[in-house]
This record gives C-alpha cells, structure tokens and sequence, in this order.
C-alpha cells in the first residue's frame, strides 16, 4: 500500500447485524442475506465467509455471474436469483443449484428444456412495484399448472416485492401486503400448496413482524444501514464499512482565490485547505463538491470546490494541529489514535495492510464518532446503497475479522 486511501470492512460488525437481525425473526423464520453486487460493495468471499457462520438460511444475488462466484468460491447454501434468465441460463442455473425467480418470457415456459438437476423456481406476485412477477392470480396459476405438469420443476417460494417499506406513510405496503395475502389465501383455496412464502426487505422486516411470512430478504441493515434513519432508526446496527483518505497538503488560500476546476468555490477569508487522496474515481460522488464534509481529528470539514478524479479540498482552518499525512475519515467510524502519518512512514509498504488491520482490530466496535454515511447520501441526493456500491476497486478493502 502506496496511498493512504483504503477501506476498513469490519466483519465483526457483520455478524454482529446478522444476530441483530435473526432475533428480530421467530424462531422458524428464514433469514436471506442479498449479497448481490459484491455483497453491497463489501467483497463477496469475505462477507461470504461470515454468513455461512451466522444465521443465515439463504442468500440472494440479481446475477448468474454472481451466483456462479459463490458456487465457484465453495459455498453450500441456497441461492435465490433475483435477476431475469433466459433458456440457456435457466438451464445452467439448474446445474449449480441456482434457485431462480424470473424468467422474463413467462409465455414461452412451455418450450423451456429439460433440467438436471431439477430447477428451483420461487414465482414473483407482483403486488404494486411493476418490476417483475405475475400481475394477476389466473397468470400466476396456469404457471403453477405448467410446473406441476413439470417433474423437473420444482415451485419451491412465492414472494413480493415492497416498494415503499421505508416511507413515512406504510400505507402503499400496506396495500401490497393485503393484495400478497389475497393471493395467497386463493392460492391455498385452490389447492395449490405454497412451500414458501416471503416479502420483506431490510425496512419491511423491521417494520412489522406481521409481514415477516416464512423468509425476509435482507440486504442493507445487515451491512449495517437502515434504508432511511428518518423514519426506520436502527440503532443497535453497526457500519460494516468504513472509508479512509489522507491528507497530501496543506496550504494557505487568501481571500478572493478560488479552489478547485470551474473556481466554484472563492474564499472569503484566509483559510487553511488540505487536499486529500481521494476523488470521483474512488467513489466519492462529485456531486458533494461544495457539500460533503470529512473527520478531521474528530472534526468535520467541509469540501471545498470541485471533487476532482483523484483529490479533493477540505477547510481545515478550523482545526488546529492538522498535518500532512493526517488521515481523515470519508464515512464511517473517526480514526483510531495510532493511526498517524509518522507511524505510517515508519511502516514498510507491504506490511501496512497488516498494520492498519491490526489497529483497527483494536478500536471496540460501536464506541467511536462516526460519520454516518446516510448523511452522505442524503447530501449527495442518494442513498447508502449506492454509495457502498461505488466505492471503487482502486480503494484497497482491509478485512477486520
Ligand atoms: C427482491 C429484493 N429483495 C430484497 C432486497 C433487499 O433490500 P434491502 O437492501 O433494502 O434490505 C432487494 C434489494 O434490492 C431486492 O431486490
């Protein structure tokens, strides 16, 4: 490690949310983990590694690729795949154990081939988020028929998806949930047993318990983050991820000059700005320039001017003692105290990973300032999700088992 820029994934934090969550469940109550999208940016193997310890029934990924990694990787779990497949994928989803639950030409299953092993298929109702699934029950029902008719299909879960389990108002889930039972009650009447049924994402299965069904789907309270803290506080999670930069240098800005590409920012006064090692092509959204702020030795700072590919500008006038090579948080829990520049230089290059996993090894998790990433998103008029997911591969992941 060159630059001081990284990623501290802590693990411990992981299995920590996963019992959180599975209390929060009764007893027979499935727990799915979405670990698509590289596990919400977090590295699927290690992530992995931790959920084929906790309680965790199943998890979920939207890619063949995804789930072909996690079959690759060893992993003797069940899959859900949320994505659409198409014959050809169908059939070597089959072949890894692959459960599937869209395929997008529901009018053509009467041409699909034969499958060995035979095809788990979970059927999406779709109760009001026109994504994907069966929009009516006579739909849902002539595809039941088709399967059962199938000794190589198995229906192994009917499930919905919530728009809304996160807003302020639960009336739109509300309305799903009522239409999801509808179905399911016609179904049973009608002789169609369902083996599974499940609704719930991360804000639906904290939500209420009353939409919980056999198996909740949870992807980023178990990473740590309640979809929206406004309205779903979540406090006894724990931030998996936390992100890391340096400073590079620190210069005097004098009143009436300006920071950065396009000169969006002029100082109105002298200020002290520190550039740091880090910009848009790590992840950091370039929408926060003027906006974002960073932890500074337990203070915040503001970015000043354009967020730029590789660096950006803080205001550090405020904070005394700052120094070159001082590390600052980008989200996530403040710095640990022996996290610091002279240290860093004293330790060779390829020893740092060791080293800072180490340091952050011994900072009791939960205990430190943070800078919440929600704050970020809402700043950058996004949600955590996608900023977890942007953290880019050039922004080295450090494990903290
Ligand atoms: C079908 C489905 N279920 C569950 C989830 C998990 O959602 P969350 O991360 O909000 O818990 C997702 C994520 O997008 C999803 O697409």
């Amino acid at each position: 490690m060159y630059r001081g820029t990284f990623s501290i994934i802590d693990l411990r934090a992981l299995s920590h949310n996963l019992q959180v969550l599975k209390r929060r469940l009764a007893p027979d109550t499935r727990l799915l983990i979405a670990v698509k999208a590289n596990a919400y940016g977090h590295g699927l193997e290690p992530v992995m590694n931790v959920v084929m310890q906790g309680p965790v029934a199943q998890v979920a990924v939207a890619t063949l690729e995804e789930a072909l990694a996690i079959r690759k990787a060893g992993y003797d779990i069940p899959i859900l795949l949320f994505g659409a497949l198409g014959p050809l994928e169908l059939t070597i989803a089959a072949r890894h154990q692959v459960e599937v639950s869209y395929i997008p030409t529901w009018d053509d299953y009467s041409i699909l081939p034969q499958f060995y092993p035979p095809l788990k298929v979970h059927i999406p109702l779709d109760t009001g988020m026109n994504r994907i699934g069966f929009k009516s029950i006579e739909s849902t029902k002539a595809f039941l028929d088709w399967v059962r008719s199938r000794s190589d299909v198995i229906w192994s879960g009917v499930y919905t998806h919530l728009a809304c389990a996160d807003a302020s108002s639960d009336e739109h889930a509300q309305a799903q949930i009522r239409q999801f039972r509808a179905w399911l009650r016609e179904l049973e009447q009608d002789g169609y047993q369902v083996p599974l049924a499940h609704a719930a994402n991360s804000a639906g299965a904290w939500r209420d318990p009353a939409w919980h069904f056999d198996m909740v789907r949870v992807g980023i309270s178990a990473y740590g983050y309640s979809p929206d803290d406004d309205v779903l506080a979540m406090p006894e999670l724990r931030p998996v991820m936390h992100v890391y930069s340096s400073i590079s240098r620190i210069e005097t800005v004098n009143s009436g000059e300006t920071i950065s590409y396009g000169a969006t920012y002029r100082a109105d006064r002298r200020m002290r700005v520190a550039t740091v090692q880090m910009g848009y092509a790590d992840g950091y959204p370039r929408v926060l320039s003027n906006q974002g702020t960073m932890l500074v030795r337990g203070q915040k700072a503001l970015v000043v001017g354009r967020v730029c590919m590789d660096q950006l500008m803080l205001d550090v006038s405020h904070i005394e003692d700052v120094q070159v090579g001082d590390f600052v948080t980008v989200f996530g829990a403040d710095t640990p105290a022996a996290l610091t520049p002279q240290a860093w230089g004293q330790t060779a290059a390829e020893q740092r990973e060791r080293w800072l996993v180490d340091i952050f090894s011994q900072q009791q998790i939960g205990t430190q300032q943070l800078l919440p990433l929600n704050h970020l998103a809402t700043l950058a008029g996004t949600i955590s999700y996608e900023l977890l997911c942007q953290i880019s591969a050039r922004v080295p992941k450090l494990y903290v088992q």
